[in-house]
């Protein structure tokens, strides 16, 4: 018996999946195919599938060309199935060409021709209309975003807005976007806004973006006031527009995993949580010399609170900060301590003091450590009381990490709402209403 194996994700399934399958059956006399899971696709960096696992699964299935269905949930996993079923023969569509040719040493290897002028990405694209995102800001940020939405399908960055014209015709050229002069025209010409603007200007856009109909995706922090954020949040859910806060950590694969792996009782009942983000800044940068909006916690806050607010709530009973402030009253290094009736957390950063930024999360039972660049997990840990007793897990992050938060948002825009619990707006509420804390209690050499 001639056993054969193909591999797919098998997205809304179409006419190139149904031909593949008949072609592979035909190759020999049994034939077992491969469906991806979720997270799997995610971690190697395709985006957006739409049908879930069991519905993916259930289209090949109703083809009648598999005599068997196995899940493919790892890299590396192809070489073992190959071994384990004994299988003859390994075929895949001709846009694999080449790349599975290692696998010559174990089957035979086909690569048959794909089937022109379809595929999932042409249908998601086509189902859904393209989002036309616009961009308001031109810093660092904005300039990480285009390559990574490029990478997102069904999203299309279009136009820019930044007042500081030159500003925006620069971006525009770079990327050849439109720009516009005025904010009303800018809004005409997109569907969806990425605000990476000062973060006093978040409030002002964002509300402006809401009450045009534009769903809106902000960079972090995305406003400094608790009530802010409520106010906006409901505006978005009376506009029927999605409002997100852009904290990328919060949508990558690994920080997911790790959560997951937090709350599953691995390490008994969480009591703790430690993280710290440092990073060297210039002391000329705008971080370190606006003296209203700059500093440590502003700019690093929302990443160290992120697992406190996700582990223990958005309602501590009580935050408290200590500070290392420069000689103009921006802070440099900041500690925030949180209570919770049955936890505690400390967020630590610093834009003048280096330290290893680390997250530790504690329980009754052991606990999980992530080295810097915990941020944008790729690796952590789980110990118990025995030192010798530690499992490792890894996923992939890539490049800047941006295209999961992208991706989670165009999700959602679709009506698709599984990601929002990656960050809730009770927690970015919580996250805006401890900066407000900061702001308040700060030095007053720093303003208000
Ligand atoms: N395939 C094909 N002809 C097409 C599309 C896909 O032969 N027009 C094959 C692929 O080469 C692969 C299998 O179908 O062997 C599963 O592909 P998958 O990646 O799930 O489908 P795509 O339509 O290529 O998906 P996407 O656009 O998301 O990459």
């Amino acid at each position: 018996m001639i056993k054969v194996i193909t591999y797919g994700t098998f997205d809304l399934f179409h006419e190139g999946h149904f031909r593949i399958l008949q072609r592979a059956k035909q190759l020999g006399d049994y034939l077992i195919v491969g469906v991806t899971t979720e997270d799997y696709d995610q971690a190697r960096g395709k985006l957006n599938v739409i049908d879930s696992l069991m519905t993916r699964i259930e289209n090949v299935r109703k083809t009648g060309f598999a005599d068997e269905i196995i899940i493919e949930e790892s890299q590396g996993q192809k070489f073992r199935d190959i071994k384990k079923y004994q299988v003859d023969i390994f075929t895949v569509g001709s846009d694999w060409i080449g790349q599975f040719d290692y696998l010559k040493d174990y089957c035979k290897v086909v690569y048959l021709d794909r089937t022109k002028n379809i595929s999932s990405t042409m249908l998601r694209i086509q189902n859904k209309r393209i989002q036309r995102i616009g961009v308001i800001g031109t810093g660092r940020i904005a300039v990480r975003f285009i390559p990574e939405a490029k990478l997102v399908s069904g999203v299309s960055v279009e136009a820019v807005y930044n007042p500081h014209i030159e500003s925006a015709i620069q971006y525009a050229n770079r990327w050849k976007l439109d720009y516009y002069r005025e904010l009303e025209d800018f809004y005409q010409a997109v569907d969806s806004v990425y605000i990476a603007s000062p973060h006093e200007t978040h409030y002002g856009y964002i509300k402006s973006a809401l009450e045009h109909g534009k769903h809106v995706l902000c960079e972090k922090p995305m406003v400094l006031k608790g009530e802010q954020a409520k106010e906006l949040f409901a505006l978005a859910k009376e506009q029927n527009r999605i409002l997100f806060e852009g904290i990328k950590t919060a949508y990558c694969p690994g920080f997911g995993k790790l959560m997951a792996m937090a709350c599953s009782g691995l390490i008994g009942t969480v009591r703790n949580v430690e993280a710290c983000f440092t990073k060297l800044e210039n002391p000329k940068s705008r971080e370190l010399t606006d003296l209203q909006y700059g500093g440590s916690f502003l700019e690093l806050g929302s990443y160290v609170m992120l697992p406190i607010i996700k582990m223990f709530g958005p309602a501590p009973e009580q935050v408290q900060f200590e500070r290392i402030n420069g000689e103009n009253g921006l802070d440099l290094f900041t500690k925030a301590y949180f209570r919770y009736p049955n936890g505690l957390g400390t967020a630590t950063c610093g834009l003048g003091v280096k330290s290893e930024g680390q997250l530790l999360i504690s329980g009754t039972k052991g606990y999980i450590l992530a080295e810097a660049p915990w941020w944008k997990t790729a690796y952590f840990e789980i110990h118990h009381e025995d030192p010798t007793d530690v499992e490792k897990f890894s996923e992939r992050f890539l490049g800047s990490g941006l295209r999961y938060e992208i991706s989670d948002f165009l999700s959602m825009i679709n009506g698709n709402d599984k990601n929002g619990f990656k960050l809730t707006p009770e927690e970015s509420g919580a996250m805006a209403g401890v900066m407000e804390q900061f702001m308040e209690r700060r030095n007053p050499a720093a303003g208000k």
